[in-house]
C-alpha cells in the first residue's frame, strides 16, 4: 500500500480549521424548569433503520493506505465501545489495489456494531456486493461529488451512469442503501430525484465543515473558490427541507459539537454523521479520545436538559429562531 490521494485528503482535511456556520444562527429555547435529571434522558436514535444508542455516527473517510489503516483500526475500537455505527472511506481502491482490503476488514475485525461500505455511484452491483462482503456490512453508502470529481485533475468528467447505476444497486441489494454528499450539501433539486428513483435514507452532507473544493484546489495547486457559490450550508439544507414520507435524513458536514447534533435533531435530521470531529481523536492516545467522546455524550445529555426534552424523539419541538 502506498501513500494515496486518500492520505493527501487526510493531511489536507487535518489543517482545515472550524469555521463559523449556519449553526451558529439557530437559537434555541430553554426551559428554566425543565423537571428531568440527567438520568432520565435518552440519546437512542434510529440510522438506517437501526436502533442507535447516540444520535450520531463516525462517518465515511478513509481506507487504502497504511494511514488509512491506521485511522480505521482506531477509530473501529472507538465505534465499539460506544456501540456507534461506522462508514467507511471510498472502497474504489479495493479494485485497484487489492492489498488495500486490509484497510476496510480491520473495521469489521474490531467491530461488532453497524458498519456501513461506501462506494462511488459508476461501481457496479457485483462491486457493491464485494465491497459489502470485506466488511460484512450492515448498509451501503453511495456517494455523491460531482463537484470534487469535476475540481480533482483526475476525477470523473462522464456522470451518465450515475443514476441508472444507483437504482439499480439499490433494488437488487437487500440491506439499506443511504445516498450521501460529501460536504457540498445536496440541493433539494439533487433529493427530489433521489426520492423520485425510490432512496429512503439520505445524508444531506452539507457545508460549514471540511471542504473538498479547499481540499482539492490545493491537491491540484488551483483555485476553485469561485464553485463555493455550490456549497450549501447544512443548517440551511435542514432548514429547508422538504418532509417526504417514509424518507430518513441525516445530518453532516460542519457539525463541529454537541449542540450542533442537537440542533440538526430539532431540525429533522434522525442522527448526525461526524467526520472531522472523529478525524481529529486520531491524534490523540485512545484514553484520551474516549474521554472526549464521553464528554460529548455528557454535553448532549446537558442540552436536552436545557431544552426540557429527555428524547431524541421530542427534539423536533423545540422552537427555534433564527438570527
Ligand atoms: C479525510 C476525509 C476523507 C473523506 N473521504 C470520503 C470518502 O471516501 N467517501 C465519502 O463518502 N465521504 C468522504 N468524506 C466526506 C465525509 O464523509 C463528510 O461528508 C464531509 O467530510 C463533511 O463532514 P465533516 O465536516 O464532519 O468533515 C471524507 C472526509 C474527510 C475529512
Amino acid at each position: 500500500m502506498s501513500l494515496t490521494r486518500k492520505d493527501e485528503h487526510i493531511n489536507l482535511a487535518q489543517k482545515q480549521k472550524n469555521k463559523s456556520n449556519y449553526f451558529d444562527n439557530i437559537l434555541l429555547e430553554s426551559d428554566d424548569l425543565p423537571n428531568l435529571s440527567i438520568d432520565d434522558i435518552d440519546l437512542s436514535s434510529t440510522f438506517l433503520g437501526y436502533d442507535i444508542p447516540y444520535p450520531f455516527y463516525i462517518n465515511g473517510m478513509t481506507g487504502g493506505s497504511q494511514k488509512a489503516l491506521e485511522i480505521n483500526d482506531f477509530l473501529s475500537k472507538i465505534a465499539n465501545h460506544y456501540h456507534i455505527p461506522m462508514m467507511s472511506g471510498s472502497q474504489s481502491i479495493m479494485f485497484k489495489d487489492p492489498s488495500s482490503i486490509k484497510s476496510f476488514e480491520i473495521i469489521r475485525k474490531n467491530h461488532k456494531g453497524i458498519v456501513i461500505s461506501n462506494i462511488n455511484p459508476n461501481m457496479t452491483l457485483e462491486m457493491a456486493m464485494q465491497s459489502i462482503e470485506a466488511m460484512q456490512s450492515n448498509a451501503l453508502a453511495i456517494h455523491l461529488n460531482v463537484i470534487q470529481e469535476l475540481v480533482m485533475k483526475e476525477g470523473d468528467r462522464d456522470f451518465r451512469k450515475w443514476e441508472d447505476n444507483i437504482k439499480y444497486i439499490h433494488s437488487n441489494l437487500n440491506i439499506p442503501v443511504i445516498i450521501k454528499q460529501v460536504g457540498a450539501g445536496f440541493s433539494n433539486k439533487s433529493i427530489n430525484k433521489l426520492v423520485n428513483i425510490g432512496i429512503k435514507h439520505i445524508d444531506v452532507s452539507g457545508s460549514g465543515g471540511t471542504s473538498f473544493i479547499d481540499i482539492e484546489s490545493s491537491r491540484g495547486n488551483s483555485d476553485y473558490n469561485f464553485l463555493k457559490g455550490f456549497e450549501i450550508d447544512t443548517a440551511n439544507i435542514l432548514l429547508n427541507l422538504k418532509k417526504y414520507e417514509g424518507v430518513n435524513f441525516y445530518a453532516s458536514g460542519g457539525i463541529r459539537n454537541p449542540m450542533d447534533v442537537i440542533k440538526s435533531l430539532v431540525l429533522g435530521a434522525n442522527a448526525c454523521g461526524l467526520s472531522k470531529w472523529f478525524l481529529d481523536l486520531t491524534q490523540l492516545t485512545f484514553e484520551e479520545a474516549l474521554k472526549k467522546v464521553d464528554q460529548f455524550i455528557t454535553d448532549l445529555k446537558k442540552i436536552m436538559i436545557i431544552l426540557g426534552v429527555s428524547k431524541v424523539s421530542e427534539l423536533s419541538r423545540v422552537p427555534y429562531t433564527l438570527i
